[in-house]
C-alpha cells in the first residue's frame, strides 16, 4: 500500500482550500455567472453572439453545420478578414494611437508600437507578399525569434489569405525542412537570428540548410536583427527592410470566407511525424477573442497585458497574437529569457510597463520560486490583477506561490486548460465568477462541454477519474491534419463514438471540479511542450551507434517531465564517456535543444512483451526510482533486474 506522505497531506489541506472571488473583482468583470445558463440554453445562439463582436463584411447563414462530423463548419456563408479585426478596425474606431505592442529585447531595445503603425506594417507585409507572388491559399513558414515582426509576418498572411505555418526558432533545420515540406509551403520568413541569454543564435543557417532540400520554397525573407554574417543565396534570400520597407502603407484587404485556412501549427502526435494541425477564420478568431475578454477579464483602454509565450506556439497564436489584437488590447512582448541579464527581469518588466495580467507556464513559475522570494519582492508588482496559467498541469504548492508572491494575493488565478487542437481556451475558471481551488481548472467555460469517460466510453462521474474528452464541437476546434484526415478520424474520433478524445487524464471531485492528471498516451510535456516518445526514439536511433531506444517522460520538478533515454548500442559500439554526451546533442540537432534527453542510460535489454511492445510504464519506474510495477506479462520477466543492476555503471548525465 502506498505510504501518504506529509508533503502529500499538505497539498490536500491545500487543494481542499476554496477561493471565492472578491466583491470588488465581481463588481468589474467582464464575465458573468448568467453566461453559464445562457450557453447551455442555446450553445448556437450564445456562440453567434460572440462572433458578432467582430467585423464581417459578409454575415453567415448557418451558426454551425455537423453534417460532415468530425469536420465542423462555422459562421457559414460568413466573410471577414482576420488582420482587419485585429488592425484596421481599432484605427477606424479612433484608437490608432493605443499601443498594441511593447517590445522589449532581450539586450534592453525597445519599441512602441500603436495600432497605427500596425496597420502601417501589417499593409507593407501584405504588399511585400503579394509582390513575391504569395497568394490565398499557399503556405508560408514562419521561423523567427519573439519579434515584433513575426507577429507582423503573421497578421501579413492571414490579410492576403495565405495560411501560415510557424516553427519555433528552438527547432532544428531538420524539424523545420520536414515542416516545411509536408505544407508544401513557398516562402520562409525568418531573420539572421535572435538574442538567447546573452547571446546570438542564427536562424538564416538552419533556414539555408533545410531549404536545400524542399523546392516548393521560391523565396527567403530575411529580416535583420542581429547583424550577424550570414550566407546569401541571391536567387532566393531578400532582405525584409529591401522589400517590405519600400512598399505603399496602404493595402485594401479581401474578405474570405469563414472556413478559409488561417493557419497550420506543427505538433507532436504519438508517432514520430508532428502533426499540422489545421485551424480556419471565423471560428477561432470569434473562440481567442471571447476567451481573451473574459477569461483575462481584458479592459482594453487600461489593461497592459503579457503572455510570455512565443508565437511558435499554439498560446503565442491564440493569446499574443489574434485574441489580445482581435480585442484591441496593449501588450508586452520579450524576446529573451527569464534569467537574462539577471534571474529579476520578469519582474522589472511587468513593473516596468504596469503590466495588469500575466500569463505564464508552470515550469516557470516553479523556476521562479526556486530562485527566490527576494527576486520578485525586489520589483513593484502591484499592477498585477489577474494571473493566468497554461500548459500543464499545475500544482497546487506553485499554485499558491503565484498567488501569495507574485499576485499579493489580490488576484484571481485562471487555471486554462486547452491544447494545440482546441485553438483557444477550454476549461477554466472564469474570473470574478468561479471560486477556486488551487491546482484545479475547475469546469468547461461556457459553450463548451467537457466529460470525464471510463475505458467503455460512459461518463465516470463525481470523484472518479479517466479520459477528458469535448462532446460538442466548438469554434475554434481543429479542422483535421494537413494533408492527412484520416489521421484525424483515428487520433481524435475512434476511441469514442462522436466524442473528441483530448489525449488526458482528468477526474472530478467531489464537487465537481476537473483535475488535470497529464497526458494518458505517449506524448511527455516538458516545460509545457509536447514531445512524443517516438520522435525522441527516431531521432536517436538516427545515430550510427544506437541500435535500440526507448524514452519515456520521468517526472521532474521544474519542467513537469525530463525525457529519459533507454539505448541499446550496437555490436562493437563501446559506451564510452563521451557516449551519453554524444547521443543527447545529436538529438537537440535533429528536433531541437527542447528534446535533448536530461538522462541517457545505455542498457543491455529493453523489457518488451510477447507481442514485442516495449513496456514503457516500467522504464518509467526506474527513471523515477520506483518500486517495479506488475512484470508478468514481460516476455523475459529477469530483464529488469539486469536493466536496474546495469544503472549504476552506465553512463548517464545530467547538466
Ligand atoms: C497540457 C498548450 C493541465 C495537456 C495550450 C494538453 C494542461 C497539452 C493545461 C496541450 C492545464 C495544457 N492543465 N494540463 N492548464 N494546459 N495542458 O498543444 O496535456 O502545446 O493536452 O497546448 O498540454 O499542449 P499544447
Amino acid at each position: 500500500m502506498a505510504v501518504v506522505s506529509g508533503e502529500a497531506l499538505e497539498n490536500l489541506a491545500t487543494e481542499n482550500r476554496l477561493f471565492p472571488p472578491s466583491e470588488s473583482f465581481a463588481r468589474q468583470a467582464n464575465a458573468q455567472p448568467a453566461m453559464y445558463e445562457e450557453a447551455a440554453a442555446d450553445r448556437e445562439a450564445f456562440w453567434a453572439r460572440q462572433a458578432s463582436e467582430l467585423q464581417w463584411s459578409q454575415p453567415w447563414t448557418n451558426v454551425l453545420d455537423w453534417t460532415d462530423a468530425p469536420v465542423s463548419k462555422w459562421f457559414v456563408g460568413g466573410k471577414l478578414n482576420v488582420s482587419v479585426n485585429c488592425v484596421d478596425r481599432h484605427v477606424a474606431a479612433g484608437i490608432g494611437d493605443r499601443v498594441a505592442i511593447y517590445f522589449e529585447g532581450e539586450p534592453g531595445d525597445t519599441q512602441t508600437i500603436t495600432y497605427k503603425d500596425l496597420l502601417d506594417s501589417v499593409s507593407q507585409a501584405a504588399n511585400a507578399l503579394t509582390e513575391l507572388n504569395v497568394r490565398p491559399g499557399d503556405r508560408v513558414a514562419i521561423y523567427m525569434p519573439l519579434i515584433p515582426e513575426a507577429i507582423i509576418a503573421m497578421l501579413a498572411c492571414a490579410r492576403i489569405g495565405a495560411a501560415h505555418s510557424v516553427v519555433f526558432g528552438g527547432f532544428s533545420a531538420e524539424a523545420l525542412r520536414s515542416r516545411i515540406e509536408d505544407a508544401a509551403a513557398s516562402l520562409v520568413i525568418t531573420a539572421d537570428g535572435g538574442f538567447r541569454k546573452g547571446n546570438m543564435f542564427g536562424l538564416k543557417s538552419a533556414v539555408d540548410e533545410a531549404v536545400k532540400d524542399t523546392p516548393t520554397v521560391k523565396n527567403v525573407l530575411v529580416v535583420r536583427r542581429t547583424g550577424q554574417d550570414v550566407a546569401w543565396n541571391s536567387g532566393l534570400d531578400i532582405w525584409w527592410h529591401d522589400i517590405v520597407g519600400k512598399q505603399s502603407t496602404t493595402h485594401a484587404p479581401e474578405s474570405f470566407d469563414s472556413e478559409h485556412p488561417l493557419f497550420i501549427l506543427y505538433t507532436s502526435g504519438t508517432t514520430g511525424k508532428p502533426k499540422g494541425i489545421l485551424h480556419t477564420t471565423g471560428g477561432y478568431l470569434t473562440q481567442a477573442a471571447y476567451t481573451h475578454k473574459n477569461v483575462f477579464d481584458l479592459k482594453p483602454e487600461t489593461d497592459v497585458y503579457w503572455c510570455t509565450a512565443d508565437v511558435g506556439w499554439i498560446t503565442g497564436h491564440s493569446y499574443v497574437t489574434y485574441g489580445p489584437l482581435a480585442n484591441g488590447a496593449t501588450q508586452v512582448i520579450y524576446e529573451g529569457t527569464p534569467d537574462t541579464p539577471h534571474q529579476g527581469r520578469w519582474w522589472e518588466i511587468i513593473a516596468k510597463y504596469g503590466v495588469t495580467i500575466l500569463y505564464t507556464a508552470p515550469t516557470a513559475i516553479r523556476t521562479f520560486m526556486k530562485w527566490g522570494d527576494h527576486l520578485p519582492q525586489a520589483h513593484d508588482l502591484l499592477s498585477l490583477r489577474l494571473l493566468g496559467s497554461v500548459g500543464e498541469p499545475i500544482n497546487p504548492e506553485a499554485w499558491m506561490w503565484y498567488r501569495e508572491v507574485i499576485g499579493g494575493n489580490n488576484c484571481p488565478i485562471v487555471d486554462t486548460w486547452w491544447q494545440t487542437e482546441t485553438g483557444s481556451i477550454m476549461i477554466s475558471p472564469l474570473p470574478g465568477v468561479t471560486a477556486t481551488k488551487p491546482g484545479s481548472a475547475m469546469g468547461p467555460i461556457p459553450g463548451i462541454s467537457a466529460e470525464i469517460f471510463d475505458d467503455a466510453g460512459k461518463p465516470v462521474g463525481l470523484g472518479s477519474g479517466g479520459y477528458l474528452v469535448l462532446t460538442q464541437p466548438w469554434p475554434g476546434m481543429l479542422r483535421g491534419i494537413w494533408g492527412d484526415m484520416d489521421r484525424y478520424r483515428e487520433n481524435y474520433w475512434s476511441r469514442f463514438k462522436n466524442t473528441y478524445f483530448a489525449g488526458d487524464g482528468a477526474k472530478w471531485d467531489t464537487d465537481g471540479a476537473i483535475w488535470l492528471l497529464g497526458r494518458v498516451d505517449d506524448v511527455m510535456n516538458i516545460s509545457g511542450h509536447r514531445i512524443s516518445t517516438t520522435e525522441v526514439e527516431s531521432a536517436l536511433v538516427s545515430h550510427p551507434t544506437v541500435a535500440e531506444a526507448a524514452v519515456v517522460g520521468a517526472s521532474d520538478d521544474t519542467t513537469g517531465q525530463g525525457i529519459v533515454a533507454f539505448v541499446i548500442l550496437r555490436a562493437g559500439s563501446v559506451d564510452g564517456p563521451g557516449v551519453a554526451q554524444e547521443l543527447r546533442a545529436h538529438v537537440a540537432k535533429e528536433i531541437g535543444a527542447i528534446a535533448r534527453p536530461r538522462q541517457i542510460l545505455i542498457v543491455a535489454e529493453l523489457p518488451k512483451t510477447r507481442s514485442g511492445k516495449i513496456m514503457r510504464r516500467l522504464l518509467r519506474d526506474v527513471a523515477e526510482n520506483r518500486t517495479l510495477g506488475d512484470v508478468t506479462t514481460l516476455a523475459d520477466p529477469t530483464i529488469m533486474n539486469l536493466i536496474s543492476s546495469g544503472l549504476s555503471n552506465s553512463s548517464s548525465d545530467d547538466d
